[in-house]
């Protein structure tokens, strides 16, 4: 999809489809070169302008462009960045339901060209990589896309389309890396596309720890989840150098494939959990356009990747393993082993990274699912600027995080009769909060930390117009939007 910002009038644009908001001047413009027939079929057909209903008209060479696209548009200060993105997201689905090769849209001036591409990028991402030849020859693509706007405000929309284009990109890599069957994306490929993100810039480079390495750091915790599986652990360090003295450090849940471990999952739990590594995916995704975005700040990525599985050597339930930090955890349930790997990670950022905040992303519990649905991550933060930076940046970039509570009340759920802490809750309520809290023992004290549990919102279970079925890429444009500012 290749994106082009224009000035030229509507009636006068060459492609498949034009794609016009309903009540603004170029809507107008075109139903008068069409003689009222837009407004004609408009009335006939009942059309309200609501957000997002779309009309679609032949043109029938009234004006050169072969269809046009009415679109219910709303009142523009009430809508989200969501909203803006979804309208979007629809356009393009409808142009590739009728195999229109090159659209045009015309871009009312309150309208943030950013948004647009987004929608159309993200909705109409397909992971088709595995279907037959055949199959991927007949899908349909949008190949050119015309931003129609006025010489004053081309400037703004060229960089929104700069902008938009390298954010969906970062997004779709997501996508694909959560998409991929979980026997391709083990923790050796995690570390081999990390490695591979970081060659030939040179303000990136790329660690990865093996078994001995691991074992001589201290990272009993995540090789203790590891050993039920034949694949070798990974832990992996990405930094990139923004040129400023502050650092973020960002970590991410890797577990490339969770049955539960001994605590085994049941099929239907255990279908989608190639998902396990999303948080992972989110922290590839953005160190993909850290090159091309350069923030002006240090990030530094940390992921604990690893397999959970029953194999022989696998941990046991009632089996205790010490984390980093030397804290000691009793793994009493082997499917609570995101936090577990996480403990680690939390601990070597405590010790090696300097940040000055550290934000996990994890696929961490069922219930925060439970508590906020599919849409919405779970935020865990005890920093009110951090908390209040992060709702911003998601709300401005189209997703959607809720602040939930690090309830102090709760930790005494979380003792153990043998070790310092147990890794499931003496309590059956509450999942998502306890997984938190398990978090902030290893979270290193003094440095702002925030938990995004996205259990929910990294998959979609169903197609909705932004999000095709599977992999969503949650977490990229919010933290994208967070290290810009
Ligand atoms: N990866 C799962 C959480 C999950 C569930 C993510 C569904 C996405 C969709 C995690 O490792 C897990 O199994 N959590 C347990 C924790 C429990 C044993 C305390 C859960 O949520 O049931
Ligand atoms: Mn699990
Ligand atoms: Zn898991």
């Amino acid at each position: 999809m290749k994106f082009q910002a224009k000035v030229t009038d509507v009636t006068k644009i060459e492609a498949d489809l034009l794609a016009v908001f309903a009540g603004s001047e170029d809507a107008k413009k075109v139903d008068t070169a069409m003689g009222g027939m837009l407004s004609e079929v408009a009335g006939a057909e009942d059309f309200e302008a609501k957000p997002g209903n779309l009309l679609l008209i032949h043109t029938h060479g009234k004006i050169p462009a072969k269809r046009v696209l009415l679109v219910g548009l709303g009142k523009i200060p009430e809508l989200t960045a969501t909203d803006l993105q979804t309208i979007a997201a629809k356009i393009g689905r409808k142009a590739k339901e009728v195999a229109a090769k090159t659209i045009a849209v015309s871009l009312p001036k309150e309208l943030q060209a950013q948004a647009v591409v987004e929608g159309l990028m993200l909705g109409t991402y397909t992971f088709f990589k595995h279907k037959s030849e055949e199959t991927q020859r007949q899908e349909k693509h949008i190949e050119e896309v015309v931003l129609l706007t006025t010489p004053p405000r081309l400037n703004a929309v060229v960089a929104g389309i700069s902008r938009g284009e390298t954010v969906s990109q970062a997004v779709n890599f997501a996508r694909d890396l959560v998409n991929e069957p979980p026997s391709f994306t083990t923790p050796t490929h995690l570390a081999d596309v990390s490695k591979k993100l970081v060659k030939g810039h040179a303000t990136m480079s790329c660690e990865v720890f093996g078994p001995q390495e691991m074992k001589k750091l201290g990272m009993e915790a995540i090789l203790g989840i590891a050993r039920g599986s034949e694949e070798e652990p990974r832990f992996i360090k990405l930094s990139y150098k923004g040129g400023s003295s502050k650092t973020v450090c960002l970590v991410g849940k890797g577990i490339t494939f969770d049955t539960g471990g001994l605590s085994l999952k049941d099929s239907k739990n255990m279908e989608t959990m190639k998902l396990d590594m999303a948080g992972a995916a989110a922290i590839l995704g953005v160190f993909s356009v850290l090159p091309i975005l350069k923030p002006n700040i240090n990030v530094v990525g940390l992921i604990a990747a690893t397999e959970n599985m029953p194999g022989p050597k696998a941990v046991k339930p009632g089996d205790v393993v010490r984390a980093m930090n030397g804290k000691t955890i009793e793994i009493l349930n082997t499917d609570a082993e995101g936090r577990v790997v996480l403990a680690d990670a939390l601990s070597y950022a405590g010790v090696n990274v300097k940040a000055n905040a550290i934000v996990d992303l994890a696929t961490l519990t069922g219930a925060c699912m439970v508590a906020l649905g599919e849409e919405i991550a779970g935020m865990f933060t005890d920093d009110e600027t951090l908390a209040k930076d992060l709702k911003r940046s998601a709300a401005q970039s189209g997703e959607n995080i809720w602040a939930m509570p690090l309830a102090r009340e709760y930790k005494e759920f979380l003792k153990s009769d043998v070790a310092d802490v147990k890794n499931i809750s003496g309590s059956k309520y509450g999942g998502a909060i306890n997984g938190a809290l398990f978090l902030q023992e290893f979270a290193p004290k003094g440095i702002p930390w925030a938990h995004l549990d996205i259990a929910g919102p990294a998959y979609a279970e169903k197609d909705t117009a932004l999000t095709p079925k599977g992999g969503t890429g949650f977490g990229v444009r919010m933290l994208l939007q967070w290290l810009l500012q």
